[in-house]
């Protein structure tokens, strides 16, 4: 079988800059696949100047040879999408209508998921901090096998509320119980609506397996652009305080359709410093005026945390929420790799991190852990079994950098920059391919003799 399928996934906790690096990869690919979560997340690319936050589609979409597909795996909230759409169209983006393919296996995020997201939020002693987006109950639909697929919204509106009554048995009960009733389901009026959505998207709706089928026969490059990240995995990060799907490779393999063997690279991608938004351990985190809403404190004295939110602009693409911040932990990507078999970095940010470095006189990068009493460097599977969150033990660089727009490669990069990046290198046992550089498609240096 060939190998032409580049994988590229988040390496800590979501919004490492996986959009932009997934455009740049789209360039000269013919397929490109989103496999997991839903809108939930908030992939930043530029086109033509302008800002696109897109949730849904793939951000290969502006490359005009490329098609696009909503892979099986994804949770999709129809009317995000269908505004999605809109705007790319607004945007001048041609042929959506030939290039956007969803499968008719994704499942179908509907008011009461959202609904049932923000009840079980509120009822929780340690909320996770969702998008309350109802990706969690939608996917939990799924496996309770009462999930509404996108191919549902092709059915008559009398079949599709048959299949939403049975969904809303026990939903609707929950929402009685809760003094919920303006949530209690209607199904007649909500399959109305939702075969009315299918009508509009029936174009776009396929089986996708024949179209990656044919992309692997004729060796054409696929990209699968990975949404939220390894910490944020059901599985493998932070439970509870995780995503309600799986972010690693396989699990993004599995959401596409894709056949194992036709994998060939994986890209993890990192921030020059770290981020999280929503609640959960965050070891390098440094400390900022946050409330305990997770709301900015008006004219507090900003902390190193706060700095660093300012600088690198960290609020969140989807929910706005200010992301918590903190300094590069490489542990965690030492147990990425093993996990997605990451095999090149791409570490963006690194000038936002040069200037963070001005402002405070000092960068840092947490190079291994203190934990349980011992030196580590990968991240423990045990932490909530001993309370324990991971001391970091840090390398101190002292100053910051500024990076000229005529940099482009890495040896023109300032020292201090390359010393930083070769810390993370030997720390994470990971080779730091591609450099984000700027915000910018273009701001990205590519170190080919890597
Ligand atoms: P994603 O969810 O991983 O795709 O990342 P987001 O789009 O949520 O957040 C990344 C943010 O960083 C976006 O606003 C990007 O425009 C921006 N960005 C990405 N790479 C760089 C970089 O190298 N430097 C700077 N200054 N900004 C970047
Ligand atoms: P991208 O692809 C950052 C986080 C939420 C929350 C947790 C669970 O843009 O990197 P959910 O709504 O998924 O049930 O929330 O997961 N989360 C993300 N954080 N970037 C994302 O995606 C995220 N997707 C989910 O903030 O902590
Ligand atoms: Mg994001």
């Amino acid at each position: 079988m060939n190998k032409n399928v580049v994988v590229i996934v988040g390496t800590k906790w979501g919004d490492e800059g996986k959009g932009k690096i997934a455009a740049h990869e789209a360039k000269d690919a013919k397929v490109v696949i989103r496999a997991t979560g839903g809108n939930n997340a908030g992939h930043t690319i530029i086109y033509k100047g302008q800002k696109l936050p897109l949730h849904l589609v793939p951000g290969g979409i502006t490359n005009p040879n490329t098609t696009c597909i909503i892979g099986p795996g994804v949770v999709i909230d129809l009317e995000v999408l269908l505004s999605e759409i809109e705007l790319l169209k607004t945007c001048g983006i041609e042929d959506i209508n030939s290039r956007l393919k969803i499968s008719g296996r994704a499942h179908v995020i509907l008011p009461y998921h959202k609904e049932l997201d923000e009840l079980y939020e509120n009822l929780k002693e340690h909320p996770v901090g969702t998008t309350k987006r109802g990706i969690g109950p939608c996917y939990a639909d799924k496996i309770n096998r009462i999930g509404i697929r996108i191919y549902d919204t092709l059915l008559s509106p009398n079949k599709l509320e048959e299949k939403i009554s049975e969904a809303v048995k026990i939903h609707n009960q929950e929402f009685k119980n809760n003094n919920m009733e303006y949530a209690i389901v209607d199904s007649k009026t909500l399959a109305k609506q939702y075969t009315e959505y299918g009508k509009l998207l029936k174009d776009y709706i396929t089986d996708v397996n024949p179209i990656i089928s044919k992309a692997i026969e004729n060796n054409d490059k696929i990209v699968v652009e990975g949404a939220q990240a390894f910490r944020l995995d059901l599985d493998h990060g932070d439970y509870p305080m995780v995503t309600s799907s799986n972010p690693v490779v396989s699990g993004t393999l599995c959401g596409s359709a894709l056949p194992p063997q036709a994998l060939n690279v994986v890209i993890g991608v990192d921030k020059a410093y770290n981020s999280r938004v929503g609640n959960g351990p965050f070891p390098t985190e440094l400390p900022a005026s946050i409330d305990k809403n997770g709301n900015v404190i008006e004219n507090a004295k900003p902390k190193e945390g706060d700095i660093i939110r300012e600088l690198g602009h960290e609020y969140g693409t989807t929910t706005k929420r200010p992301r918590r911040c903190g300094w590069l932990d490489c542990p965690i990507l030492r147990s990425a790799k093993f996990t997605s078999g990451i095999d090149y970095l791409c570490l963006n940010h690194l000038d936002t991190l040069g200037q963070i470095g001005l402002k405070l006189g000092y960068v840092k990068v947490c190079t291994s852990y203190k934990y349980k009493g011992q030196i580590i460097n990968y991240y423990p599977d045990d932490i909530n079994l001993t309370n324990e969150i991971p001391e970091p033990i840090y390398e101190t660089l002292n100053g910051g950098w500024t990076i000229d727009s005529f940099c482009k490669t890495y040896e023109e990069l300032p020292e201090l920059a390359k010393r930083f990046i070769e810390i993370i290198e030997q720390a994470s046992g990971i080779p730091v391919k591609y450099l984000g550089t700027g915000p910018e498609n273009d701001d990205l240096i590519i170190r080919d003799n890597i």
